[in-house]
């Protein structure tokens, strides 16, 4: 940890304006804030001219720090803050190379809240349902009352369905948080698979076990999760270790009438066999905050022109409230690196 300040007043880059967050930064005098002027992703000339001869800079999911930046910045660098809980667009062994200290957003996310709005969405054909009333179809007779029209299967349990499976690919903080707002739907079975480098842990899963009284929670391999989930939801860091975890070996071995939920990184399930997977009914729908190559998703794309898959562009942190707690929390890591103090949540620590 630096504990001596050789320049006086560190310049800090700022990849883009933090709302009300911005006096946290704006109100100090012992720094120097260079802020991204637009309304928009920063763009990367920019960023390689400005954070020459910085301290520390604020980035956000689309700023890769890699070996390019850290030359462009010089040797001054000694933190970088990212305003998200992922940080797969961070080269992490090479900031441990160069003691560059990392801070990054967790515990403050509303993820699981979104989980469960996709998995009820998708379910329920929300997506097809919701563009037809848009188009102004409802009023086709076609479209009337029936019996089983837009019928999906059902989020709870029911007197005919009274087991209902909730699994997880991927069992962290947000998978436990989404799993807890599942309880009063009725869930009685919790199965998952951890990311390929965690280990169990027995007396957690008792805990949580008790605490919301399931039948059964469970870690399990790959294969048991696929073929036993009714909703199944992604939760496990981005990365090489979980590229394409998801594929088509995977999907066609899910229940026909199961939901696949995936508010992590896109790169976890390989798109082009999800959209197969509802082309072709191995599933029966998928809820999507994030996809591979987001955000140049156009609506050609094979999964947009999917009637059951429901996709929103990677707002699962998107509520004032969380938006603010992670700029003040990056403000504060950016800081923590900044003076040689605590970060509020630094990785690697
Ligand atoms: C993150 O912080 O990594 C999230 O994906 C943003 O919603």
């Amino acid at each position: 940890i630096v504990s001596h300040l050789s320049d006086a007043r560190p310049k800090v880059v700022i990849c883009r304006h933090l709302g009300p967050a911005m006096p946290l930064l704006q109100d100090r005098k012992d720094i120097e804030v260079v802020l991204w002027p637009e309304d928009r992703s920063c763009e990367r000339s920019w960023l390689l001219d400005n954070i020459r001869g910085a301290a520390g800079v604020l980035v956000l999911l689309g700023d890769k720090v890699n070996e390019e930046l850290l030359e462009a910045a010089g040797p001054n660098l000694r933190v970088v803050s990212t305003m998200s809980v992922g940080y797969e667009h961070i080269d992490l062994p090479l900031m441990a190379r160069r003691k560059i200290r990392v801070g990054y957003t967790p515990d403050v996310l509303t993820e699981a809240d979104l989980s469960v709005m996709l998995a009820l969405m998708a379910g329920r054909n929300d997506g097809a349902a919701y563009s037809l009333v848009r188009n102004g179809d409802w009023a086709k007779p076609k479209f009337a009352w029936s019996p089983f029209t837009f019928c999906g299967p059902q989020l709870s349990a029911t007197p005919s369905s009274p087991t209902r499976t909730v699994g997880f690919l991927g069992f962290g903080r947000i998978a436990q948080a989404t799993l807890a707002r599942l309880i009063p739907f009725g869930i009685t079975h919790c199965l998952y698979a951890g990311s390929p480098s965690s280990r169990p842990d027995t007396a957690r899963d008792a805990a949580l076990q008790a605490t919301h009284k399931l039948k059964v929670l469970e870690r399990v391999d790959a294969d048991r999760l696929a073929r036993e989930s009714d909703v199944l939801f992604v939760l496990t860091p981005g990365g090489t270790e979980t590229y394409h975890l998801v594929d088509a070996a995977f999907l066609r071995k899910m229940k026909p009438m199961s939901v696949l939920i995936n508010t992590s990184r896109g790169s976890v399930v390989d798109s082009d066999a999800l959209a197969t997977a509802l082309r072709e009914k191995w599933i029966w729908g998928a809820g999507l905050d994030v996809v591979e190559g987001e955000p140049l998703i156009t609506e050609d794309h094979p999964l947009v022109k999917e009637p059951q898959c429901v996709m929103v562009p990677h707002i699962g942190s998107a509520t004032f409230q969380t938006r603010l707690d992670m700029a003040t929390r990056a403000i504060n890591n950016l800081y923590g690196g900044l003076f040689g103090e605590d970060m509020p949540a630094e990785l690697g620590r």
